[in-house]
C-alpha cells in the first residue's frame, strides 16, 4: 500500500478534524475546530492512501524566519512506514519555499524528529508568539513537551 503526500483541500476538513480530535483527546495534540481547519486548510498537507486520509501536518508561521510544525499525525495502522517523515519533508520543502529557515515543533516524539534532522533546544529561545496557542492547552502551566528545531540551509 503506497501513500502520497499532497496539499489539503476543503473536502479533507472532516477526516482532518477526526484525526486531530482523536489525538487531542489523548492529550498529544491541540484540538482544532472545523472552522479553524477550513480557515487554515492552505497550511495543511495530508498523506492519502486508497482514497483515505491517513496522515496530516501543518505549518504555522511564528516570525519573520520561524515556522512551527503543528498537527502532525499518522493514523493507527499506518505508523512506522515512513509516512510521517514524508509529511515532514514536504512541510520542510514548503518552509524553504516560503524562506522560513527555522522550523520548530513542540513534541513528545523526540526521536522521530531527531531522525528527521531536528535537534532538541531550550524552549526559552523562542519568542512569546510561540506560546499564544498554549492558552487552549489543559497542560499550559505544566508543559512537558520538548522543543525541537531544524535550521534549513
Ligand atoms: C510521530 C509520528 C508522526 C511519526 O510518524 P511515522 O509515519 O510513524 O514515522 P516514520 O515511519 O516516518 O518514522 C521515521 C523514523 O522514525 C522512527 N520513529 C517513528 N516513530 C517513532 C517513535 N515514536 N519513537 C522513535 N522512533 C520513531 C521510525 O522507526 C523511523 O526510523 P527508521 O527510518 O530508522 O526506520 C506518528 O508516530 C504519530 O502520528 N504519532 C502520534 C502523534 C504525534 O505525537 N505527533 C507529533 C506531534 S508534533
Amino acid at each position: 500500500m503506497s501513500a502520497v503526500c499532497r496539499k489539503a483541500k476543503l473536502e479533507d476538513v472532516e477526516p482532518l478534524y477526526q484525526m486531530i480530535q482523536g489525538y487531542a483527546e489523548k492529550g498529544i495534540m491541540l484540538p482544532r475546530s472545523k472552522k479553524v481547519l477550513e480557515r487554515q486548510i492552505g497550511e495543511f498537507v495530508v498523506a492519502e492512501s486508497e482514497g483515505q486520509v491517513i496522515g496530516c501536518g501543518s505549518l504555522c508561521q511564528l516570525g519573520s524566519d520561524l515556522v512551527e510544525i503543528r498537527s502532525l499525525g499518522i493514523s493507527e495502522g499506518h505508523k512506522g512506514q515512513g509516512i510521517g517523515s514524508m509529511l515532514v519533508d514536504s512541510l520542510l520543502e514548503e518552509a524553504r519555499r516560503r524562506q522560513l529557515p527555522k522550523v520548530m515543533a513542540l513534541t513528545y516524539e523526540v526521536s522521530f524528529f531527531i531522525k528527521n534532522g531536528f535537534s532538541v533546544v531550550e524552549k526559552e529561545i523562542f519568542p512569546e508568539k510561540v506560546w499564544t496557542d498554549c492558552i487552549h492547552c489543559k497542560k499550559q502551566h505544566a508543559c512537558d513537551e520538548i522543543a525541537v528545531l531544524k535550521v534549513l540551509n
